[in-house]
């Protein structure tokens, strides 16, 4: 669950101050999908990367579940974004060096899941998008 408060983003530009985000108050209930719209430059990178707890320089609150985000140290807030956050580019962003069932057990070896769990989800991944022949080969072969 997510709840922004009135968060306010802005850079200092000649004497004054350019908001990119000013007063962004949002609601996401667990399960829910939201998509985020908007012109080139509106903010939606800076959002993301104020919900994806990249940032911590803005103002306002933000809580994810029972944490107070912005309260966090940055090293809790690390461990925060690392259980529950991922992000998927438009670049791909695959590792050359590693099989394709390595990059996708890279994200969640990050988190807390053993071995056997992880291989089990990787393997049910690769059968979901018919790729169970593809798993040890690089993304260059791909
Ligand atoms: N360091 C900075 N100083 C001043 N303004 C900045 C700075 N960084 C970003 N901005 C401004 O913040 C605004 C929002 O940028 P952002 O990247 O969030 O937009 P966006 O909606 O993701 O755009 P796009 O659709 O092009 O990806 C832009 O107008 C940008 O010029
Ligand atoms: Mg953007």
């Amino acid at each position: 669950m997510i709840a922004l408060r009135h968060v306010e983003k802005s850079y200092p530009v000649g004497g004054g101050q350019t908001f990119v985000l000013r007063d962004i108050s949002l609601d996401v209930a667990r399960g829910e999908f939201v998509t985020i719209m908007g012109p080139s430059g509106a903010g939606k990178s800076t959002l993301l990367a104020v919900l994806g707890m990249l940032d911590a320089a803005w103002k306002g609150s933000y809580r994810f579940q029972d944490s107070d985000v912005l309260a966090l140290s940055t090293k809790a807030r690390a461990e925060l974004n690392k259980q529950h956050i991922g992000f998927v580019f438009q670049q791909y962003h695959l590792i050359d060096g590693l099989t394709v069932s390595e990059n996708l057990d890279i994200p969640l070896s990050y988190r807390n899941i053993p071995r056997g769990e992880r291989q089990a989800m990787v393997a049910d991944v690769l059968d979901r998008f018919h790729m169970v022949g593809k798993k040890d080969v690089f993304p260059p072969q791909l």
